[in-house]
């Protein structure tokens, strides 16, 4: 049996990638971590950083810069170039939409060079519309072409509630769907705490009287907004995020995170890559759950659904 290593390749080394870098290297989730940036000198910079950083990490990583030549080889690829929406001029993600496809047209003419048909991660934003414009660029296997998408939402709103409720985020099971932005929506009748339904525990607990779940859910929607505004970027949060997603999917550990995933008839959703919990493996995703939304949830996800198609059409006619 012949003994592998593992080598992420991530195209983009800002503060997202250089940030996902670090937590993959201390988290000892790659033998091989080598970056590319349209910036090289960046690229080589964020590589010998964290190349310094890992004499005091607890595992052995070799950390690069280099170009799509030495891509090909790689396990997975990680997708974190473009442009941050400007909150002076209060854009959105999806304001970002045509800075990035331009920055895709580049990253989608280099990878099909490669031919590369192992696992890609797409970070960049609008998350979900961008990695359905990847996917249908590449003319990539749909299970083997994710975002993170609401996994940090999801974090950001286990963060609201826990600190809301006394109660510990991981003991806390609550997903965001649909899309990484303003159309999101939370999938509040299959949240629970220990397997009690959160609405449950709360109408039953006096303490919780007060709880206002749209209020929490507004949090965890702007959560990125309070973090890009007060130090000019977000990345430790999408940082571990990244990281969790990509340890479940090398450790074949068929773990069910919120991902974005192309939707084919899940959820009465067909050809739209949007946020549902997705077991994850090997294989990349391996199966969408499908969680027992009410009446209204089904209603705000078909909607996030909808602005997404909408907004990956005006991307492809670009
Ligand atoms: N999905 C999420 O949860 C999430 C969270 C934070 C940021 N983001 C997104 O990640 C992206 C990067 O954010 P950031 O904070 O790292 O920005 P950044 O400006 O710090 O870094 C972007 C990097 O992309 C590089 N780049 C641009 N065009 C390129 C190309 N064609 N090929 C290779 N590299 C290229 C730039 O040189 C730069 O180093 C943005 O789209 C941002 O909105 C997503």
């Amino acid at each position: 049996m012949k003994l592998q290593s593992r080598k992420i390749v991530i195209i983009g080394a800002g503060h997202v990638g250089s940030h996902a870098g670090y937590a993959l290297a201390a988290q000892g989730l790659a033998e091989h971590i080598m970056f590319i940036d349209l910036d090289a000198a960046k690229a080589r910079a964020q590589a010998m950083d964290i190349s310094d950083a890992s004499l005091y990490l607890p595992h052995s990583v070799k950390v690069s810069a280099g170009d799509y030549s030495q891509a090909g080889d790689a396990d997975l690829i990680i997708v974190s170039a473009g442009p941050l929406p400007d909150r002076s001029k209060g854009q959105n993600r999806m304001d970002t939409l045509g800075q990035t496809v331009a920055v895709m047209k580049d990253v989608i003419a280099k990878l099909k060079e490669l031919k590369f048909d192992g696992i890609i991660l797409n970070i960049s934003n609008p998350a979900d519309v961008i990695t359905h414009y990847l996917q249908k660029g590449l003319n990539h296997p749909p299970r083997k072409i994710l975002s993170t998408s609401t996994t940090l939402d999801s974090a950001r709103l286990r963060r609201a509630l826990s600190e809301a409720m006394g109660i510990d985020r991981k003991s806390i099971l609550a997903h965001v769907l649909g899309e990484h932005g303003e159309s999101q929506m939370v999938a509040w009748s299959a949240a629970s705490v220990a397997g009690k339904p959160l609405r449950q525990l709360i109408a039953e607990n006096p303490l919780y009287g007060g709880l206002d779940l749209e209020a929490i859910a507004k949090e965890a929607r702007g959560g990125g907004w309070t973090v890009l505004e007060g130090k000019g970027s977000t990345e430790f949060g999408i940082a571990s995020s990244i990281a969790e997603v990509v340890r479940a999917l090398f450790g074949d550990e068929k773990r069910i995170l919120p991902v974005s995933v192309l939707l084919d008839g899940e959820y009465g959703q067909k050809d739209v890559y949007a946020s549902v919990p997705a077991v994850l493996g090997n294989n990349g995703v391996e199966m969408v759950l499908e969680l027992s939304l009410s009446e209204e949830e089904r209603k705000a996800f078909a909607a996030s659904c909808a602005s997404m198609r909408g907004n990956l059409q005006y991307a492809l006619g670009l």
